[in-house]
């Protein structure tokens, strides 16, 4: 859940993630954005376990997802060194280990 009562946000971008339009805040990470919508397990390992946000600072790559290019090209990404930005898109991985 976001704090809203000491903070004045700008405007929402949107973003898609698995097919799903999820609404953050300019300046968030697509780690904070994903958690805020609910989505905490951001990839399933390659043993089929779930893993999500662990160190938040770029460490441990288990928030790993992938950044769809305007290409259909993947890019993979840490979720939660990424600021989001208006019309991303965004797919949790399966099956990945990293
Ligand atoms: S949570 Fe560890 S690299 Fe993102």
């Amino acid at each position: 859940m976001r704090s809203s009562r000491h903070f004045r946000r700008p405007g929402e971008v949107a973003i898609t993630v698995d097919g799903r339009l999820v609404h953050g805040f300019p300046g968030e990470s697509l780690a904070t954005l994903l958690l805020a919508a609910g989505l905490d397990v951001f990839r399933i390992g390659a043993e089929g376990k779930p893993r999500g946000l662990y160190c938040n600072m770029g460490s441990c790559s288990e928030c790993m997802v992938d950044l769809v290019l305007e290409d259909g090209r993947r890019r993979p990404m840490r979720a939660c060194l990424v600021t989001i930005g208006d019309a991303m898109v965004v797919e949790r991985r399966a099956g990945s280990d990293g």
